[in-house]
Formats: structure tokens, C-alpha cells, sequence
């Protein structure tokens, strides 16, 4: 099992150390690598994306990512920035499913804005599409941009677009998921959210949607306007199963979801392609305002850790392993200090990993 650990910027170091320590007690033999990614290589190596990088990844049978991007890079001409590494990771390894869970853990009910009986026991699941729409549309590389901006220019723009088979593929996915959740005793509904109402590339992915929701009767599917599906958010979180939508509608209700629960540090995330190889990372960004402090919740990663041996490594049993023994972390009251409150003990980066190494027994 090849595991490449791709740290990258801010407090991505910090946290994916406390996942590698994790992956290191649990008996199993991993090949794990490191390589520098995002604003790290681009100082190293004048790129964010090293071939060497890139290799590595496409490479092996998964890779734990940390986060990328400091305010630093800002003036970079876009091709540059740190952003266009996990854009590249994506593209190239044509992770097309990005799995983002947001589950609201019973002891961190208070963390949330939300009144607690809209957010106890919420769990729901935005798959969202990520090498297609608006993202990888037309006008990329044929910009003229220096620094990454376009001093005298007159307009600028991106193309949305989506094929039949890219919708298809991430709609099986949506309900094979939303399947394998009812088993389990969800719903076993799949909402698509599009903008049909207005954009053209909307009205086909609902189309498409729809056919192929014809082949799972057992699942109900509802369409959904992504501006209402933004206010159902905040509503009536938990009227939602699984939710599928395209690149960019799922970037932006993706952080909405995170922050119901109230804790955006402490849900992981897997983009997996055809092939069950997969990056996994944690929801949140690389938080340059806190990085280097030791502060940062490490339990993503650590969630994140146990998403890539369930999806990409088959170890199910060890990734169950790891989710019990956060748990149990939490149960013992140890909290960094996104998730903490009164009542409760406040612990340090490395010392939530290290207790999270205790609790696997
Ligand atoms: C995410 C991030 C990325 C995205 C950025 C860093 C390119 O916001 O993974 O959600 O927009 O996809
Ligand atoms: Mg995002």
C-alpha cells in the first residue's frame, strides 16, 4: 500500500504529521512518501506542482493532502498559484468524486450556530463533481495575464460546461452511495442542486440526472435550485441524504454544509477517480493565520486517514478503528480550540494526535 503524504501550506504540515503518527500505530505496512506541494514547492521549486509531485501521486494507491494557499501568493500569475496544484492532482488523476461528509458529532451539538434540534444527528453527504463545469472550461491558458491580473483589459471569462458522460458517472456515484446509506438505515434519497432555471449546462445535468435516476427505483431523487438548496441548508439541514451537484455549486454548499455541524476541523474528505485511487484531505483550507501556532484540529486529517483505508485501501476494519478512537477523544472531553467550550479540555495539535494514538487501544 504506497501512500504519498503531500503536506503542503499553512497548518497542512502540522496536521498531517498527527495523521501520519496514526497510520504509523496501526499495524499495518504502508509505503508512505512525502513530497512538497502548493506555495511549499512553488518556493522550493518555482512550481506548485512538481513533476516529481505528481508522479509520486499518480503513482500510488492514495494520497493524504494536506491544505495549500497563503495570502502570500496572491500577486502569482494564476498558473502559479498554490490552488492549481490540487486542481492539477485532480485533473490528472481524474478524481472526479469528491466525497464531502458533514456529520454533526453529538458531543459538539453547542459548536454550532444552528439551534441544536436542527443539527443533532445531522449526517449527509455532498458528492460533488470535480474535474468538469466552470472550473475546467474553455478560456484556461488562453488568458493573457501577467501577475495574475489584466491591467487595461476590457471583459474577462470562464465557460461552464459538462458531457453526458461526466454527469453520468458522478450520478451513479450519488446513488450508489445514497444506496449503500439506506442499507444502513438513511433515506435513500438523492437531491441533485443545478440551475436549470437559468443556465443551460443546469437543465442538461438535471436531464441527465433524472435518466439515470430512472435505473435506481429504490432511491428517491428531488432537484433543487442551488439558491434554495443554500437556504434548505440553514432551514432544514437534515431533510437532506445525499446531495449531488457540480464543481462549483459543490465547493461553495460544500463549506455551507461544514459549518452546520460547526466544526469545518473536523470533517475529512475523498475524491476518488474510476479506479478506487484517491486523494484525501481535510474540508478545510490551510488557515495561514493560524499555521506554525499548534493549534489546529488534526482530526480531519485524521478522518481523512481513515476515509483513504476504507475507499482506496481496503482496511476497513482499521478505519473503523480510527473513527472509534476519535470518538473516544471526544467523549473524554479533549478539544483544540475550534471545537472548544466550556466544561471541556482544551489540547494542543500534537496533543490531540497523540491522544487519538491512545484511544486505538
Ligand atoms: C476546495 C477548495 C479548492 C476548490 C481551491 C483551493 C482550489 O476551495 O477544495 O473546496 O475550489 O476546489
Ligand atoms: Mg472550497
Amino acid at each position: 500500500m504506497k501512500i504519498a503524504v503531500l503536506p503542503g501550506d499553512g497548518i497542512g504540515t502540522e496536521i498531517v504529521a498527527e495523521a501520519v503518527k496514526v497510520l504509523k500505530v496501526l499495524g499495518l505496512k504502508f509505503d508512505m512518501e512525502t513530497a512538497l506541494v502548493g506555495g511549499a514547492a512553488y518556493d522550493a521549486h518555482g512550481h506548485p506542482l512538481p513533476e516529481a509531485t505528481l508522479k509520486l501521486a499518480m503513482d500510488s494507491d492514495a494520497v493524504l493532502f494536506g491544505a495549500v494557499g497563503d495570502w502570500k501568493y496572491d500577486k502569482l500569475d494564476r498558473p502559479l498559484r498554490p490552488e492549481q496544484a490540487i486542481l492539477g492532482l485532480r485533473k490528472n488523476m481524474g478524481l472526479f468524486a469528491n466525497f464531502r461528509p458533514a456529520i454533526c458529532y453529538e458531543q459538539l451539538v453547542g459548536a454550532s450556530s444552528l439551534k441544536p434540534e436542527l443539527i443533532s444527528g445531522l449526517d449527509i453527504l455532498i458528492i460533488r463533481e470535480l474535474t468538469g463545469d466552470i472550473y475546467f472550461g474553455q478560456p484556461r491558458g488562453r488568458r493573457v495575464a501577467t501577475d495574475g491580473h489584466f491591467p487595461g483589459a476590457e471583459e474577462a471569462f470562464d465557460t461552464m460546461r459538462y458531457s453526458k458522460p461526466e454527469i453520468e458517472r458522478i450520478a451513479h456515484v450519488a446513488f450508489q452511495a445514497a444506496l449503500k446509506r439506506k442499507a444502513a438505515g438513511k433515506e435513500g434519497r438523492v437531491t441533485s442542486v443545478d440551475k436549470a432555471n437559468v443556465l443551460e449546462t443546469f437543465q442538461f445535468w438535471k436531464d441527465v440526472v433524472s435518466e439515470v435516476g430512472k435505473e435506481y427505483p429504490d432511491i428517491a431523487l428531488d432537484h433543487m435550485y442551488v439558491d434554495n438548496a443554500a437556504m434548505q441548508l440553514v432551514k432544514e439541514p437534515k431533510r437532506f441524504d445525499v446531495v449531488v451537484t457540480g464543481n462549483m455549486f459543490g465547493d461553495i454548499l460544500s463549506d455551507e454544509a461544514s459549518m452546520l455541524t460547526g466544526s469545518i476541523g473536523m470533517l475529512p474528505s475523498a475524491s476518488l477517480n474510476s479506479k478506487n485511487q484517491g486523494l484525501f484531505e481535510p474540508s478545510h483550507g490551510s488557515a495561514p493565520d493560524i499555521a506554525g501556532k499548534g493549534i489546529a484540529n488534526p482530526l480531519a486529517t485524521i478522518l481523512s486517514a481513515a476515509m483513504m483505508l476504507r475507499f482506496s485501501l481496503n482496511q476497513e476494519a482499521a478505519a473503523q478503528r480510527i473513527e472509534a478512537a476519535v470518538q473516544k477523544v471526544l467523549a473524554q472531553g479533549l478539544r483544540t480550540g475550534d471545537i472548544f467550550s466550556a466544561g471541556t479540555t482544551k489540547v494542543s495539535t500534537r496533543e490531540m494526535g497523540d491522544a487519538v494514538v491512545k484511544a486505538l487501544g
